[in-house]
């Protein structure tokens, strides 16, 4: 069940990095559901070409899986021009390729800092300009082209044991105003989607491992509980459709309020 119309992205092709798992695979899903092409892309073929079946299978669209390394911009092109061959364009790129461990920062090697910034930042660039040719055609014949960066919340108070993801994830917000200003005037938005804890995601795993982990964390969402990836789909769709055409630059964060939650122990909700 979605509130969007069936076809509200008809006739759109979507890019997009880390579709073969988790949020971006449910944003690829969600997007093929309301009759965009896409073309998923992430380092490991055997997980996009069971995303695309599954996709393809509910959907009945056709999904194209193609293997490429955000930190390679030589993979990455190869892959951003396989979707343009297939597809004959690009007129949505969804930056959701992301890596991330909880380590304290005297216990982070100068390698692992390294390797989460260039995915996640390094790899937004990467991909942000291989597409940008096709987005801006796209922007010149519709008006509406769009880049969502799938970023986070813990940059904003610097949450302990994510010094890597935290400097990654403001670097992400801070290049899509940046892509913002420069790219509007040619008809292409850009847009930061923030989620909060999502369930059933490989962040969830790493991150809040264990059986009770939302239960343990719901006291301090003011919405009570988890994220759902469909949720994040659908502010993606918002951030893509005409509904937001005079939003840019702007950062959307889905994460049932639980960056802003300063609930201190021992006080309940009011009755
Ligand atoms: N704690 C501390 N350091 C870690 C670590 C951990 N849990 N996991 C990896 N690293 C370090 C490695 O030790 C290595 O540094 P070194 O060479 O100094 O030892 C460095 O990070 C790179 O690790 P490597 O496994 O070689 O990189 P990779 O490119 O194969 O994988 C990761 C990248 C590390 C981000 C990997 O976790 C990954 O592929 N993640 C993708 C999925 C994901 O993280 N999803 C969650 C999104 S919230």
């Amino acid at each position: 069940m979605s509130i969007f119309r069936d076809d509200i992205l008809d006739g759109k092709t979507a890019f997009i990095t880390g579709g073969g798992t988790g949020i971006c695979r449910g944003i690829a899903m969600r997007f093929a559901g309301h009759g965009a092409n896409v073309a998923i892309t992430s380092r490991k073929q055997e997980n996009l070409n069971l995303a695309a079946e599954e996709i393809k299978e509910a959907t009945g669209k056709k999904v194209l899986p193609v293997a490429g390394d955000v930190r390679k911009p030589e993979e990455v092109e190869s892959a951003v021009e396989a979707a343009v061959q297939e597809f004959g364009g690009i007129d949505i790129l969804i930056n959701g390729a992301a890596g991330n461990f909880l380590a304290p920062v005297a216990g982070l090697s100068y390698n692992g800092f390294r390797t989460v910034l260039e995915i996640d930042l390094h790899g937004s660039f990467n991909v942000s300009k291989a597409c940008f040719p096709h987005l801006k055609a796209s922007g010149e014949k519709h008006g509406n082209a769009n880049i969502i960066c799938i970023s986070a919340t813990i940059q904003y108070t610097g949450v302990p044991f994510q010094a890597h993801a935290n400097a990654a994830k403001a670097g992400i917000d801070a290049l899509c105003r940046t892509l913002a200003n420069e790219w509007g005037p040619l008809g292409i938005r850009c847009n930061v989607v923030s989620p909060g804890p999502i369930a059933e995601t490989e962040g969830i795993r790493r991150l809040a491992p264990g059986p009770d982990a939302e239960k343990r964390a719901s006291s301090v969402i003011p919405l009570g509980r988890f994220g759902r990836i469909d949720e994040i789909a659908d502010a993606c769709i918002f951030l893509v459709s005409e509904a937001s055409a005079y939003t840019t630059g702007a950062i959307l964060v889905v994460d049932g309020g639980q960056w802003i939650s300063r609930t201190p122990a021992g006080i309940g909700a009011a009755d």
